[in-house]
């Protein structure tokens, strides 16, 4: 087994391969929220330490680690002993007295390898909940009067990042016409999942975008947004279910998104259920202080 150092696009790919590979509903995650976390957020590469350990050409497990102190990881469930290196190099590389990682509360593998490191879980950390439904009955999407679906095209990565900053408005999002067309480069962003709510006037007020796994034929929504002015109108609904048709016309068998779950912030769940998805297995948060 070797370890390697994070050196672009090809490791992100292995990333994603290694993801595709072990794909399972008991899974963090999906090839799509690889490529938006890596890309979506302007500069935030430079705080980004990544790693992949492989055998051969199989790509085994890979940390990556957000400084000071947080970790995103995936491991092959077969190999618990990488899930042991991953975290054994956070340790060396994180750079604060507290860190955290979060994990699918079904990845034993994971969650074992923190245990014996030293990490507790944190109860009280707000935390996600996948949320999966089929795609062989989709129902029409329906927008009220002045409002119309169109899907984004090749070069529109401006005012698709603006869109997106408009629904996350609440939240101070950083996502910039750059950082977008990074997104759209990306394996395997694709134009015709990614749909938008248009106004009469040409305006973009609301958004969801999709990925797809191909190999597990399962797509993942991520991110959702409705500008604050419009919402209430079915908009973000009328998306999803665009998103969610485009999938089953792409030859996706089901589709994937995780909310939040906890109390503090219900509002995107209650959509998510509204349109057939069920709860399935959530994140915990674990931590190690000292
Ligand atoms: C979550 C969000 C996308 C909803 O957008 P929206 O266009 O207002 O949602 P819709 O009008 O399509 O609502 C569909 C359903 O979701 C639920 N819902 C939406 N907003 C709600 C609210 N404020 N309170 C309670 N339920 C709500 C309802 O079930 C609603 O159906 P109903 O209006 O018939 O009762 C929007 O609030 C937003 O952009 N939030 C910030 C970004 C975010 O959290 N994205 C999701 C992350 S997973």
């Amino acid at each position: 087994m070797q370890r390697h150092d994070y050196s672009g696009a090809d490791d992100l790919r292995a990333m994603q391969d290694l993801v595709q590979r072990t794909w399972s509903p008991r899974c963090r995650w999906h090839v799509g929220d690889v490529a938006w976390g890596r890309y979506a957020i302007p500069g935030a590469a430079a705080g980004f330490r990544t790693a992949l350990w492989s055998d051969g050409d199989q790509v085994l497990g890979w940390g990556w680690a957000e400084v000071p102190g947080f970790l995103s990881w995936a491991v092959d469930p077969t190999r618990p002993d990488v899930a042991t290196e991953v975290v054994a190099w956070f340790e060396s590389v994180a750079e604060c007295t507290e860190r955290t990682t979060t994990v699918l509360q079904p990845e034993a593998h994971l969650v074992d390898a923190l245990a014996a490191a030293g990490y507790s879980p944190d109860r009280a950390a707000p935390y996600f909940v996948h949320h999966h439904r089929a795609l062989d009955d989709v129902e029409e999407p329906q927008l009220p009067d002045g409002f119309r679906l169109r899907h984004v095209e090749p070069g529109q990565s401006a005012a698709r990042a603006a869109v997106h900053r408009a629904g996350w408005s609440d939240f101070g999002s950083r996502v910039s016409a750059e950082s977008y067309a990074e997104v759209m480069a990306a394996w395997p962003y694709r134009p015709d999942l990614d749909w938008v709510v248009e106004t009469d006037d040409g305006e973009w007020v609301a958004s969801a975008l999709g990925w797809l796994d191909d190999h597990n034929a399962v797509g993942l929504i991520e991110p959702v947004g409705c500008a604050p002015a419009y919402r209430r109108l079915g908009l973000a609904r009328a998306a999803n279910l665009a998103v969610l048709q485009a999938f089953r016309d792409a030859g996706a068998a089901s589709a994937l998104v995780g909310p939040r779950g906890d109390e503090a912030y219900p509002v995107p769940a209650r959509l998510y259920r509204s349109i057939g998805f069920a709860p399935g297995a959530r994140t915990v948060t674990y931590r190690r202080t000292g």
